[in-house]
């Protein structure tokens, strides 16, 4: 029996999206004759019904291409931005699946995606969601498309700015993404030697990181990398972030820098507390500092090999859960195999890095220095 499919990508980019919508739709197409349609621009495009008949021309040459030939947006059903007012554009969401006699929806995306999904699932529709994510902060599974290439483009970036901060002996800091999770900033870290990591899920004292440093230079070492992930934070803003929200019985966080304005942690964003960080450095270790912010470099281009295999062997198994009509589910990397795992399991977790991670502690062995 033919089935019809609609699909989406939304949140942020990431690169394997196109090699996961061509194992989807060739094998929903070639090996089990059913009919595809995408919808542009993740959940605004499904509101509009903003639609392209995915076949084998369109999928085709797609397999190496970043980004995502839909488009994608971070625009949520519950509340999405219409006509200079913010609404719940979920039942225009629920007709445009009627309209097109959908079997099922595949959405591909974060963790805000399988959130937006798992709605739309509570509302009735047959949903199959896939992870992806620079971040790999999905709960659920083993791991997400898209980090890898990520992994590879930060290391690469540490890699070069090892000569110049040589040359220069000057302390760079580097700004790796992850608001919430830190395994980018760890994994690239580590594989590209940084002296220092910083990641959320470990607070930071400013004067361990400068004492690491001025160590480094006691032994001759006369300059330092440090990998700081978008969402690290100082111990006194980590703490002063968990006593409340929106200023709320919130003491005020943020390390002070004549320039630079102070924010509370909430509204600071990462590059800002990035500033702080090297402007501080430079005061505590009296040595020259600069800043390299990776920011969305780290999300474009081609996929590394290994996330077009992954984004592949989720996309085709995508195809196959919809044959046998399993539905509510993530496809989530399970070791070499996937498994359907519910949304209700996946959606208000996050995975974060625990502190006794195989990573954590091999940094710890290489003699890293993780601000604690
Ligand atoms: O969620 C993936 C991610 O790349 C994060 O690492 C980063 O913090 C965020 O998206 C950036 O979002 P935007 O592309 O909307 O600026």
């Amino acid at each position: 029996m033919t089935k019809y499919i609609g699909v989406l990508t939304a949140g942020g980019d990431t690169p394997g999206l196109n090699a996961a919508l061509r194992g989807m739709g060739k094998a929903a197409l070639d090996t089990y004759g059913f009919q595809i349609i995408g919808f542009f621009d993740g959940f605004r495009g499904l509101m509009q019904d903003r639609n392209l008949r995915l076949d084998g021309d369109n999928l085709s040459g797609i397999l190496t291409l970043g980004g995502t030939i839909l488009g994608t947006s971070r625009d949520k059903p519950k509340s999405m931005p219409v006509g200079g007012q913010w609404l719940d554009m979920t039942d225009a969401m629920i007709d445009t699946y009627k309209r097109h006699h959908l079997d099922v929806l595949v959405c591909l995306g974060g963790g805000g995606t399988q959130k937006s999904a798992f709605h739309l699932a509570e509302r009735g529709l047959n949903i199959i969601t896939l992870p992806k994510t620079i971040d790999n902060d999905i709960a659920m599974t083993d791991q997400s498309f898209g980090f890898d290439t990520a992994l590879s483009i930060a290391t690469e970036a540490i890699d070069r700015l090892h000569s110049t901060a040589h040359s220069h002996h000057r302390i760079i800091v580097v700004e790796i993404m992850g608001h919430n999770a830190g395994w980018l900033a760890l994994g690239a870290g580590i594989a590209g030697g940084a002296d220092v990591i910083l990641i959320p899920e470990i607070p930071y004292d400013i004067n361990i990181v400068a004492e690491a440093i001025l160590q480094r230079n006691r032994t001759g070492k006369r300059f330092s990398i440090v990998a700081v992930a978008e969402g690290a934070m100082t111990q006194e803003d980590f703490k002063a972030d968990e006593q409340g929200s929106n200023g709320k019985g919130k003491k005020k966080g943020g390390t002070e820098v004549a320039s630079v304005p102070r924010l509370s942690p909430e509204s600071m964003p990462g590059s800002i507390r990035t500033l702080q960080l090297a402007a501080r450095l430079e005061e505590l270790t009296g040595l020259e500092s600069r800043i390299t912010i990776l920011g969305h470099l780290q999300r474009g281009g081609t996929p590394s090999a290994y996330d077009r295999l992954l984004a592949t062997r989720l996309g085709t198994a995508a195809a196959g859960l919809i044959a046998d009509d399993k539905y509510g589910v993530m496809v989530a990397v399970r070791g070499e195999g996937t498994k359907a795992v519910p949304l209700a399991q996946v959606v208000g977790k996050r995975r974060t890095v625990p502190s006794d991670h195989p990573w954590v502690e091999s940094a710890r062995k290489v003699g890293t220095c993780l601000g604690d």
